[in-house]
């Protein structure tokens, strides 16, 4: 098997150390830019100070549930206590997102060896980003916004009033930040060959992101627009445990630098610390399983056998999957091209390649099972080999091994890829997040148990089928798609394109699409649950409140930013008197 140019030669090997030096002294020098916006930022934070010792209600992070709830939240009393920095400009040009992976923006965590999946990565563990800025994982996200429908939720809720709350963010389109992104040829001609298949454009099309004239825009963002003058936030400092006496959660224990002190809250202790953050927090403070909070040496609070249970995440696979015979119109290293980077800040940002999110076509598939879809497909005009193995192999933790064998040849060649992930959308194996000690500082186990189940595998695999049809559609075929006809490294003992060789594949690589929920799912009781699905209150604690993705139940069939912001609006309606409730805009 060769890969070859168009003239049938191939290209020569100095185009590759072109791409591999000019990518790493890219990453470098931003690297090094956002270390030097961290420090400053920090040094900055350690001389303030609460105004108060007292607020009416304490939010916990800042990511996308806190930042909505404090821009809506009807109190003019109210701190938000956010363990990272300030975000920066530089941040909000789309493009960058990879670099911010691994920074001190980062919480830097990963999973616990896999057994049944990721034999790609290094100790089959998966790498998990999540933002620790103001913003949170917003602020790295691929900010695509999904517009979710009523019937996958139908069992989140006790009653139909709860759910008709739920949906009021959704229907009432409370957020209005989209634009439609920068796409290469390549999302219209997946988009046109899933229509030679059958699908209609409601099912594929060209997703809608969260910027703003092409910038990043966060809820944090948001805040930043409305006047709370009676609002106060504080970065770069760690919520430790939430402090509950006589059954009422009062108050919160912070540190920074090796100081600690207390912050109390009249009304309300609020955790929006993440699908991480906030199962993290209640087993710090005593809530959670007691059988496993007593060998910590933690004293339980309240024993709530379901927190930090119930994790889930989407995950998918494939990469360098696709081969493209003509290169894109986008390049890799346009991402840190200094005259790109020029042309953004002073051109019509929209219009640069920088504004893009990483993501230009969607597709969704259902099988005809309970939810809307089952599969999802998302589309990237680059490879994990693209930036010639300098950064993203690393993010994606690929061990060695695999990259010299699979991946590497492909680059030396000039071999153009593209990225189109089949994405399990409603697994049925399932997680959970314990602590690994009682020192708050150590970051937790995380176990998503992936592909235990072995109906996930056999999604992925329908997944790789269809887009083995999709490929194969004259539209595809005309710009030059087709599957990497190597097999990969460790799946060589089964018959090439058998199922029992795509299930080594996915087994193989299997990547996070960086989605979990679940920790701290909703529901009616203590025995099902860790807070309450009528106003998110945490089971036998009056005053605490967890409102972010990790209450979710289950998966959406699609992205869930738009779904823990949905969750931040349904927290306030449903613990604040209508008429008081911020009005829409
Ligand atoms: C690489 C990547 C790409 C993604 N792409 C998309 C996408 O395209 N579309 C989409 O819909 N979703 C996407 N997601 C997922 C989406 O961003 C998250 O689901 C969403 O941001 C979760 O919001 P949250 O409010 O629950 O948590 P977060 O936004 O993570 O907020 C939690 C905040 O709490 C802070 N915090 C945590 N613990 C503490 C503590 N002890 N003390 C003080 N502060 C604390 C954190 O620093 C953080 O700021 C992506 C995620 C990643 C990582
Ligand atoms: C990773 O998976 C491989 C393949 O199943 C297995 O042989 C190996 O022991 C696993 N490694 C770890 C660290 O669990
Ligand atoms: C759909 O939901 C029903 C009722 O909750 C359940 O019995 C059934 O098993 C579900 N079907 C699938 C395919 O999950």
């Amino acid at each position: 098997m060769q890969y070859k140019t168009d003239d049938g030669t191939p290209p020569p090997a100095s185009s590759y150390y072109c791409i591999v030096g000019f990518y790493a002294i890219g990453v470098l020098i931003a690297t090094c830019v956002f270390d030097l916006f961290f420090y400053v930022e920090y040094l900055h934070d350690l001389r303030t100070q609460p105004l108060n010792g007292e607020y009416d209600y304490i939010i916990v992070g800042s990511g996308t549930a806190g930042s909505w709830i404090a821009t809506r939240i009807p109190s003019d009393n109210v701190l938000i206590l956010e363990a990272g920095p300030n975000r920066n400009g530089l941040m909000d040009v789309p493009l960058f997102l990879p670099l911010l992976q691994g920074t001190n923006y980062d919480w830097h965590y990963q999973t616990e060896p896999q057994t049944q999946s990721c034999w790609a990565m290094n100790e089959n563990r998966s790498r998990w980003p999540m933002g620790k800025v103001v913003g949170g994982t917003h602020m790295l996200n691929n900010m695509i916004h999904f517009k979710a429908d009523r019937k996958d939720f139908s069992n989140w809720f006790e009653t139909n009033a709860m759910l008709d709350r739920f949906m009021e963010f959704f229907e009432h389109d409370l957020w209005s930040n989209v634009e439609r992104g920068f796409t290469t040829e390549l999302g219209h001609v997946f988009i046109d060959a899933a229509k030679s298949l059958g699908f209609t454009e409601d099912e594929f099309f060209h997703p809608f992101v969260t910027t703003r004239h092409g910038r990043r825009w966060t809820t944090a963002h948001e805040y930043g627009t409305v006047h709370r003058p009676g609002h106060e936030r504080m970065t770069n400092i760690l919520v430790e445990r939430v402090i509950v006496h006589a059954g009422i959660a009062q108050s919160v224990l912070v540190s920074r630098a090796g100081q600690r002190f207390r912050i109390n809250a009249r009304n309300g202790i609020i955790l929006a610390a993440g699908t991480i953050g906030s199962a993290k927090l209640l087993l710090h403070s005593g809530i959670g399983p007691q059988s496993q909070l007593g060998q910590l040496g933690i004293e339980t609070i309240i024993n709530l056998p379901q927190v930090g249970k119930n994790l889930q995440d989407h995950i998918s696979t494939g990469s360098e999957l696709v081969l493209i015979r003509n290169p894109l119109n986008l390049h890799p290293v346009d991402i840190v091209h200094p005259k790109n980077v020029f042309h953004y800040f002073t051109g019509n940002n929209r219009e640069s390649s920088l504004s893009f999110g990483g993501c230009e076509a969607v597709g969704f598939v259902s099988f005809g099972g309970n939810y809307t879809s089952d599969l999802q497909f998302m589309v990237l005009p680059a490879g994990l080999s693209s930036d010639g193995g300098v950064h993203l192999r690393k993010i994606l933790n690929i061990k060695d091994s695999v990259w010299h064998d699979y991946y590497e040849p492909l680059l030396r060649m000039g071999q153009s890829v593209v990225t189109i992930l089949p994405i399990l959308l409603h697994p049925k194996s399932r997680g959970e997040i314990t602590l690994r000690s009682s020192h708050v500082r150590d970051a937790p186990v995380i176990n998503p148990n992936y592909l235990t189940s072995y109906e996930d595998v056999n999604v992925l695999i329908k997944g790789i089928r269809l887009l083995q049809k999709i490929t194969q559609q004259p539209p595809a075929r005309k710009l030059g798609l087709e599957f990497n006809p190597k097999p990969f490294p460790g799946c060589t003992m089964q018959p090439f394109d058998s199922d029992a060789y795509w299930e080594c594949y996915v087994r193989s690589v299997t990547h996070t699409i960086y989605h979990p929920v679940g920790t701290c799912r909703m529901g009616s009781t203590g025995a099902d649950s860790v807070v309450s699905s009528s106003d998110l209150r945490v089971h036998g604690v009056q005053n605490l409140f967890v409102a972010d993705a990790s209450v979710m139940p289950g998966l959406p069939s699609g992205n869930p930013n738009s779904v823990a912001m949905a969750i931040a609006e349904y927290f306030v309606r449903s613990n604040f008197p209508p008429s008081s409730v911020m009005p829409e805009k």
